[in-house]
């Protein structure tokens, strides 16, 4: 096959698709990754202003000042999106811009701009998908213990009825948190993304405190929503897969599911923590009080849910980890990030979660790869690799739904290309290829290709009833 022709052949549709009509078809970004626009508008400082500004710590010394301009292009994205035939957008609304300091005084300019974001997306036919938290924290709540703090999640759970109170009659799909995991973990416990700390005993605490904002948020927008309004929270998911058959390598997978799978799903679904999960940290239970559980379980409208890669567990050939991730498989694709591209572990993951947790609903809120895109100023950008990761994962959707599971929505990591956190500008998730010197927007051929699939797929006539 010539190059040509394997282009053509990545490029063509898939096969039809029978999903229905308002099926949710978008991509995602995130304030800090896109806005810029740091300290214009009344913005507070968030704790990856703070973060990004410590030496060492973000490769090239990068940060979110500018990012993707989107604060100033922000008509120009959705244009984009509309032009894409894009019907749904996920964003994340910056707690900074609409209170500078966490709680207290209002800045009315930062509400305004989501009022405006959202009514342009409403303009276009784009349904808004507002994540009211991706890891920026006005600096002021983190001076004062931040996500360590109990007092965290109710100055979230405030927050979140100020914004559904002005956006509530139009918004119409809420995610309170975005990958628990990553904040309590990668945060707190190792130190490489904001607010940088390492203390494990404080990472379990952070992210009970994260659980409980997010089911004291639940009610508070509830009440300033419409009765159509589906409210849920997102959790990063990795199907784990045993590498052999040894009976010490079932352990470890359990230790690796509860950890990395099990934490947060365990009380947001069956109100407990997962049995041997602080045993493996090394640490005590977080401080809870007795009805915690039953604001954490709140029941929730749908489960948001960011897809990646699976992950191969061993048991570790020294004490220390209660199991160990092969990162090197044989044969194995992976992205720039050296994720493994697993295509079936998307349906894994629905499949997993239907049966183990049984969501009223699921959208896949994230999905996607990094590669080293590079464009030559005049033509389309070549992306053939993520094209194909795209197109390979989307036909997992179609089975899921096939199979009966309530997905209702897919959302590719990312629009733009963006600024991805410690790793800085160099991996490129977009599906649009950003010239951060010019802030010039190119879309790459994935992004045609997302195009037409989602074009072909609502040519097909669905069955009605
Ligand atoms: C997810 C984050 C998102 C982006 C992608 C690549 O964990 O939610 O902001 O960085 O990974």
């Amino acid at each position: 096959m010539t190059i040509d022709q394997e282009r053509q052949e990545q490029l063509a549709p898939s096969r039809h698709l029978s999903l229905p009509p308002d099926f949710l078809w978008g991509t995602s970004t995130s304030a800090y990754q896109i806005e810029g626009a740091t300290r214009i508008d009344g913005r507070g400082p968030s704790i990856w202003d703070d973060f990004a500004a410590l030496p060492g710590k973000i490769r090239q010394g990068a940060n979110g000042d500018i990012a993707c301009d989107s604060y100033s292009r922000m008509q120009e994205d959705v244009d984009l999106m509309a032009s894409m035939g894009l019907n749904a957008y996920c964003f994340s609304i910056s707690w900074p811009r609409v209170l500078p300091d966490g709680r207290g005084a209002l800045n009315q300019a930062g509400l305004d701009f989501y009022e405006r974001l959202v009514d342009a997306l409403l303009a276009r036919g784009i349904t808004p998908v507002a994540k009211l938290y991706h890891w920026d924290l006005p600096s002021a709540l983190q001076a004062q213990g931040g996500w360590a703090t109990r007092s965290t999640a109710h100055a979230f759970a405030d927050y979140a009825e100020i914004v559904a109170q002005r956006l509530g009659d139009r918004v119409d799909y809420w995610l309170t948190q975005n990958e628990p995991w990553c904040i309590a973990y990668l945060g707190h416990i190792i130190g490489v993304h904001a607010p940088g700390l390492k203390d494990a005993q404080l990472g379990v605490a952070v992210g009970h405190h994260v659980l409980l904002a997010h089911g004291l948020a639940v009610p508070r927008i509830r009440a300033h929503t419409r009765p159509s309004a589906q409210v849920g929270i997102t959790i990063d998911y990795y199907p784990m897969h045993a590498a052999n058959l040894l009976p010490e390598t079932r352990e470890a997978l359990l230790s690796a599911e509860a950890f990395r799978n099990r934490w947060f799903l365990e009380p947001l679904f069956k109100k407990r923590y997962p049995e041997r999960l602080f045993a493996d940290l090394g640490v005590a239970p977080p401080p809870m009080q007795p009805d915690d559980f039953d604001i954490i379980a709140t029941p929730i409208d749908f489960l948001g849910l960011n897809y990646y890669s699976r992950w191969l567990v061993q048991s570790p050939s020294e004490n220390g980890t209660p199991y160990e991730q092969i990162t090197d498989i044989p044969n194995a694709s992976y992205t720039m990030l050296g994720w493994e591209i697993y295509p079936p572990g998307l349906l894994e993951m629905l499949q997993q979660i239907q049966r183990d947790y049984a969501p009223p609903a699921l959208i896949v809120t994230e999905n996607g790869a990094a590669f080293p895109d590079s464009w030559d100023g005049e033509h389309v950008v070549h992306d053939l690799e993520r094209t194909h990761y795209l197109r390979q994962h989307v036909q997992y959707i179609e089975q899921a739904v096939a199979e009966g599971i309530p997905v209702k929505g897919y959302f590719a990591w990312s629009l733009l290309d963006n600024f991805e956190w410690a790793q800085g500008y160099g991996p490129r998730f977009g599906l649009v290829y950003v010239d951060f010197p010019s802030q010039k927007r190119v879309i790459k051929e994935s992004g045609h290709w997302y195009t037409s699939f989602i074009a072909n797929q609502r040519k097909n006539d669905y069955p009605a009833g």
